[in-house]
């Protein structure tokens, strides 16, 4: 179905068709700087990368023109295969910095809301695109989460920001998820996993510790835990999964530094994780874990 905004023409992507335009975006490196792989080295390939995405199974994509134009400039539109239907855009380098993607995105959550009945869409967006994070926030669409990722191409895990939008408002219910973990001594448990994960207490209360909070990370909120003091015997280990995205060597080497119990060292585990683990005094295991 075609679609029209004041100054862009949107038209259901044809592989065969576009390729040759559109290669001047998925063939360009600095475009495809946060694409979930690297440029194309050739129209064929781009032809062939259009297809297998227009393949997936419910995917509606466009390639936008400028109105009356026929050549594409960009594409946009809803990939397809994923719960949420995910809202996807790229423009040619030449064509950034004049609100099309945003004017097209805008018309496809319209027709997203409208015509194809979606109750929701999002887009994943790398915590560094941030050109695409203000698509997404022009557009309505708000953080719901963050996760860690890593594409075969690059030698790094990355951060992902989950952004979304519902057609009917509704509040955040379930902000955060907050595990409690008894422990024999509070103090001892918050000193160790500031030494081993440069985790902050949040709050404390008894002398000694009754209970504590414990952040992760330099800002004000983030992953955090709660330790609940008990007396041996009553504390059944539980296994703690801490989710991270950057310095996963450092933090083994600060584990081990930190004189933790139980370590075991980095392994590549089947799910494609790089995981690491150690144990508290009454046997919780914590479980460091990236992307492979
Ligand atoms: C993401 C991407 C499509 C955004 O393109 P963009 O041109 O920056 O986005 P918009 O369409 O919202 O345009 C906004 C810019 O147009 C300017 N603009 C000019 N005329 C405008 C108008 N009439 N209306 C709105 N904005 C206008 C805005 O001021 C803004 O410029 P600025 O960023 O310099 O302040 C583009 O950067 C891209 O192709 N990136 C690579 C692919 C990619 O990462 N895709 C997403 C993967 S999640």
């Amino acid at each position: 179905m075609e679609l029209k905004t004041s100054r862009l023409d949107l038209t259901p992507l044809d592989p065969e068709e576009h390729a040759d335009a559109l290669h001047a975006a998925y063939g360009d490196p600095v475009v495809m700087s946060w694409w979930t792989r690297p440029a194309t080295a050739t129209e064929a390939e781009t032809r062939q990368l259009l297809a297998a995405d227009a393949a997936q199974p419910g995917a509606a994509l466009w390639a936008i023109r400028r109105a009356g134009d026929p050549a594409a400039i960009g594409m946009a539109g809803l990939l397809g295969g994923t719960a949420i239907p995910g809202l996807s855009w790229i423009l040619a380098e030449s064509e950034w910095g004049h609100g099309f993607a945003t004017e097209a995105a805008s018309a496809i959550v319209e027709h997203a809301f409208g015509a194809a009945g979606h109750d929701r869409v999002e887009a994943w967006v790398e915590s560094t695109n941030t050109r695409s994070i203000a698509v997404c926030r022009k557009i309505g669409l708000t953080e719901r989460g963050r996760l860690a990722q890593r594409y075969e191409h690059r030698d790094r895990p990355h951060e992902m920001i989950v952004l979304g939008r519902a057609r009917h408002p509704e509040p955040t219910s379930v902000l955060h998820l907050e595990p409690v973990l008894p422990v024999t001594d509070v103090a001892a448990t918050t000193e160790l996993l500031r030494a081993a994960l440069a985790g902050r207490v949040s709050f404390s209360a008894g002398e000694p510790p009754e209970v504590a909070g414990m952040v992760f990370g330099p800002w004000s909120a983030g992953p955090s835990v709660q330790f609940v003091r008990k007396p041996r015997g009553e504390c059944a280990p539980v296994v703690l999964t801490l989710d991270v995205v950057a310095g996963f060597d450092e933090l083994y080497a600060a584990v081990t530094a930190a004189g933790t119990a139980g370590v075991e060292p980095p392994v590549r585990e089947p799910w494609g994780r790089r995981e690491f683990a150690f144990r508290l005094p009454e046997g919780h295991r914590i479980v460091v874990s990236t992307p492979g």
